[in-house]
């Protein structure tokens, strides 16, 4: 049956007003996996566009007895809706006044790549709405549609973004896998530790990760692990720090049932369990004295006894031990035993800081805009130069991690593609102003030049690189300028960008 549908009842939308019809709860989630996926369908969301107020009463009346729908009568009034709501499909008028249907379903499917968007035209537009097609729209539907014809078309769109998302999903984990095991830099500083690792990787030694918190050590033992041939064995990783110290023996040695009143059957330790493989001792320097001495047995005899046990049983794996606390400090105070230090140091592997490494920014930056890009399915293109700046002049006490928690936390938040040093929070505009290790004669004047080589940075980056524009945009005399280009060190940054 073809329905013209203009004469229906009104359903009482005012006109030029933005409408929500919430049919159910917005997120009615199953996760039972054995449910149909038709049962599991969250509830969508659709915006319908539409200057005929008609055509709004209808397509609201049609779609939301199972739909969130949102009605609105502009181009401008959708985008807004499309920035503020989690929109899933759109029901756009290709007619519109002011901006046109084509043109708003450009900018969307720019910025929102995942919603469908479904155009509605009069008969004799067949031919734009091909062209809107080929920008990217899910179906276009004429404006004497059956209803049943809507129906399907809904059906279908909805079922399409369903599987979008799905493999957007999935290939955003395959990518995460390796892409969370990829060291990232190329510094001096990160190579010369790389080329150690290569090397002692494959001699099945033990090694010793040294480095500040959050500078890769897990990451790095990680990798000595797969290089060292045991990539299909187990790798098994114990933080010293985070166990409760009267829990620290049972779990690394295991132990044997009825050896203290909790333990009412045999346990196996994290030395057995990494049996063939390799064992991460994270936060070595807080292990216990007492431990320190059977720890040194187990690497020495290849033996090790579970707490209560009676016979020595032998283990065969590779000890990877990292410490962020001074462990030569440690020896002098007689914390740590001087001979397991002697035994774990044979190679030590140095994990420089981040600010000793800042040539390595722009990569991890773009690593990880990259990894949450995928997560928060949004399109951020890259960072710019000043903030760059910014981040350079910034000491880094988190190191990589704490580079890695600002960049998810900007992406999640942004709306934008390019994230500018307007985006960073205000501790790291002033982070030099922070510095304890930094002589007070020099303080103030550094941080002055910290903001204004941000500052002229930024304003050459708005004007092309051209000095001259950049001058003239900073109300400064040209030859001011390039004095002050030279005296900040901004040319070779210039030389850079433009070269790139
Ligand atoms: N070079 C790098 N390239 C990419 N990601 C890195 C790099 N170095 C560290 N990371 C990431 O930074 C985070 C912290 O790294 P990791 O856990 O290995 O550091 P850590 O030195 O063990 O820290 P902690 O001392 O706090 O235990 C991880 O998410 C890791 O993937
Ligand atoms: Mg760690």
């Amino acid at each position: 049956m073809t329905a013209l549908l203009f004469g229906l009842t009104r359903c009482g939308v005012p006109v030029d007003t933005t409408v929500l019809v919430a049919a159910r709860p917005r997120w009615a989630y199953n996760t039972a996996l054995s449910v149909p996926s038709s049962m599991t369908a969250r509830l969508k969301t659709i915006l319908v566009v539409d200057d005929d107020e008609g055509m709004r009463d209808t397509l609201t009346a049609i779609l939301k007895r199972d739909h969130r729908v949102i009605v609105v009568s502009t181009g401008e009034a959708a985008l807004a809706i499309v920035k503020r709501e989690d929109v899933d499909l759109m029901l756009l008028d290709i007619r519109l006044p002011g901006i046109g249907g084509l043109e708003v379903l450009k900018t969307v499917k720019e910025s929102h790549s995942l919603i469908e968007v479904i155009m509605i035209s009069v008969i004799n537009e067949v031919e734009t709405a091909v062209k809107a097609m080929r920008l990217g729209a899910y179906h276009y539907i004429a404006k004497d549609f059956e209803y049943d014809a809507l129906r399907s078309l809904v059906r279908n769109a909805s079922e399409h973004q369903d599987l979008n998302r799905r493999v957007l999903t999935l290939s955003a984990q395959v990518a995460e896998q390796s892409d969370r095991e990829f060291v990232a830099g190329s510094s001096k500083a990160l190579q010369h530790t790389m080329e150690l690792v290569h090397k002692v990787a494959k001699l099945s030694a033990t090694v010793l990760i040294l480095g500040e918190s959050g500078t890769g050590k897990e990451l790095l033992a990680r990798l000595v692990h797969r290089e060292g041939g045991r990539d299909d064995a187990p790798f098994i990783t114990v933080n010293v720090a985070a166990i409760p110290s009267e829990l620290v023996e049972s779990a690394l040695f295991g132990h044997e049932k009825g050896s203290f009143t909790s333990a009412h059957r045999q346990q196996l330790g994290k030395f057995e369990l990494a049996s063939g493989g390799t064992l991460f001792l994270d936060e070595i320097g807080d292990l216990r004295l007492d431990l320190q001495v059977k720890l040194l047995r187990a690497i020495q005899e290849g033996e090790i006894e579970r707490v209560g046990g009676t016979k020595p049983i032998k283990t065969d794996f590779r000890l990877i031990a990292a410490t962020n606390v001074d462990l030569d400090k440690a020896v002098k105070e007689g914390r740590f035993r001087e001979d397991l230090y002697y035994r774990l140091n044979v190679i030590p592997i140095k994990m420089p800081p981040l600010r000793e490494r800042v040539e390595d920014l722009p990569e991890l930056v773009n690593l990880f805009i990259r990894r949450f890009n995928a997560k928060f399915h949004k399109q951020v293109t890259g960072i710019s130069e000043s903030a760059l700046q910014i981040l350079r002049s910034y000491w880094w006490p988190g190191n990589i991690r704490e580079l890695e928690n600002l960049i998810e936390r900007l992406v999640a938040i942004t709306d934008k593609v390019w994230l500018s040093d307007e985006d960073l929070p205000f501790d790291y505009h002033f982070a030099k102003l922070d510095a304890s290790d930094r002589g007070h004669e020099t303080l103030f004047q550094e941080a002055c030049d910290t903001f204004e080589r941000n500052f002229i940075i930024r304003a050459l980056e708005r004007s092309d690189w051209n000095v001259t524009a950049a001058a003239r945009y900073l109300g400064l005399p040209l030859s001011t300028l390039k004095h002050k280009i030279g005296r900040l060190d901004i040319r070779e940054i210039a030389r850079r960008l433009r070269g790139a």
